[in-house]
């Protein structure tokens, strides 16, 4: 019969890999922790209109790319594309965001039917931050001075850069939609299909196309900073001061819209030019008004969120996964004859309770072989035991030889712990 196979684009993730799903995981919580975020956990499934409401109907995300369905009810379902949406929903809805200050941040899958290619997939994974109640520009400068503290411990900071811009207020973009529209119109039959589509639903995206015809076009296309009203000039240079203060390099990208409708003012992406077409590893900006456009009072919010594959994928491309970390066990625990097997078990127990941070793997399957099987387990260290006429004895290897033979068991614990420092 035929085998069921995972459905495209949704990857398992191995046990070979998620050491290194773990390792992130922990630098993230780690430097988040320290800036005092707070982790938030949200429903995965949540009512379609969430998002139609907070990314906009007209974007690639709602129109084309969200898994929804019915449910028994007949309530139209959607599997989150997001984090951003469920994030604002539930802090509302628990009264954590008006009048308060609050930095969350969440982790896990995420689903957009898009084209599986490396780096995109139907499911994938984020990280990602919101902070609300702040509209001032330091918190955007948290945000960003953050992911950059993260990317130089992970050792990627020399692989990505930072690209900015402001998008404005949403009046002054509205005043520059209408006249980059009226550009583009002018040259309509010489724009490529898809930016012909999104001139009469979406045409800030049509700056991100592509296309290069279409970008030779719009070298002189009218260019978003010169709409932008004064309160959204003036908090784009405070950060940029801020980031010039704190070392960060950036470049200004007057082109970057993003693909959400609720942004305005800062936006920003890392990019990195290691994982070919799919190379932006983190992306967000503000959103002063999707509150008060999910229901709550104007509440300023700023966020980003991270690509989990996409950052594996560059840490694995710049070998920057730390030797130890790709491990899931320290100690391999074996004996070489039957007679000795039965010491393994209980000798396991002793030593998990003498060295608790000790990861051990028992040998419980046949002996055959049972030296090289040892040695192709990958473990720093190894314990074999042998039945002697004294009783069990050990002995133990690290990577490169053998460390002493002949060991009493009761010694052991103090072996292990020196040759494992
Ligand atoms: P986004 O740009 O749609 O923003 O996604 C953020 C990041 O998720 C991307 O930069 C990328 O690394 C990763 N990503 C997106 N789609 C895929 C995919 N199909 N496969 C693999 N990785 C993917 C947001 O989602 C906003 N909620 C970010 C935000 C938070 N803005 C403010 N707060």
């Amino acid at each position: 019969m035929a085998k069921v196979k995972a459905i495209r684009g949704m990857n398992d993730i191995l046990p070979s890999s998620t050491p290194i799903w773990q390792y992130l995981e922990r630098q993230v919580s780690t430097v988040l922790s320290s800036y005092g975020y707070n982790e938030i956990r949200m429903p995965i499934v949540e009512q379609t209109e969430l998002f139609k409401r907070s990314i906009g109907e007209v974007t690639d995300i709602v129109e084309k790319e969200m898994y929804t369905f019915n449910d028994r009810n007949d309530e139209s379902l959607t599997l989150r594309p997001e984090g951003t949406a469920g994030c604002v929903r539930a802090g509302e809805e628990h009264g954590l965001l008006f009048n308060q200050t609050q930095r969350f941040w969440y982790q896990g899958p995420m689903f957009r039917y898009e084209k599986p290619q490396k780096g995109r997939y139907r499911q994938f994974h984020q990280i990602g931050v919101e902070t609300f109640g702040m509209a001032s520009a330091e918190i955007d400068a948290e945000l960003i001075v953050l992911s950059a503290r993260l990317w130089k411990k992970l050792g990627i900071l020399d692989a990505v850069t930072l690209q900015l811009n402001s998008l404005g207020s949403t009046e002054s973009r509205q005043v520059y939609k209408a006249d980059l529209t009226a550009f583009l119109e002018a040259r309509f039959d010489q724009l490529d299909e898809d930016s012909q589509r999104r001139l009469a639903t979406n045409p800030l995206r049509i700056l991100d196309s592509k296309d290069s015809n279409t970008q030779n076009l719009l070298a002189d296309a009218p260019v978003l900073s010169d709409y932008l009203d004064e309160d959204s000039k003036s908090h784009f240079a405070h950060l940029t001061e801020l980031l010039d203060a704190s070392g960060i390099r950036y470049e200004v990208n007057p082109r970057l819209v993003r693909g959400l409708d609720y942004y305005c003012k800062t936006v920003f992406e890392w990019v990195t030019d290691k994982l070919g077409a799919q190379g932006t590893v983190c992306a967000g900006g503000r959103y002063d008004g999707l509150v008060k456009q999910l229901g709550g009072k104007p509440t300023p919010a700023v966020g980003f969120a991270m690509g989990v594959e996409r950052l594996i994928l560059l840490l694995e491309t710049l070998n920057a996964i730390p030797e130890e970390e790709r491990s899931s066990f320290d100690l391999y625990l074996a004996a070489d004859d039957k007679a000795a097997q039965q010491a393994v078990f209980a000798l396991a127990e002793t030593l998990r309770d003498e060295l608790p941070s000790l990861r051990i793997r028992c040998h419980f399957a046949g002996l055959k072989n049972i030296n090289n099987k040892a040695r192709q387990s990958g473990a720093a260290l190894i314990v074999l035991i042998k039945q002697t006429e004294q009783g069990p004895v050990a002995s133990l290897w690290n990577e490169d030889a053998l460390v002493q033979s002949d060991i009493a068991l009761s010694a052991l614990p103090e072996m292990i712990n020196s040759a494992w420092q």
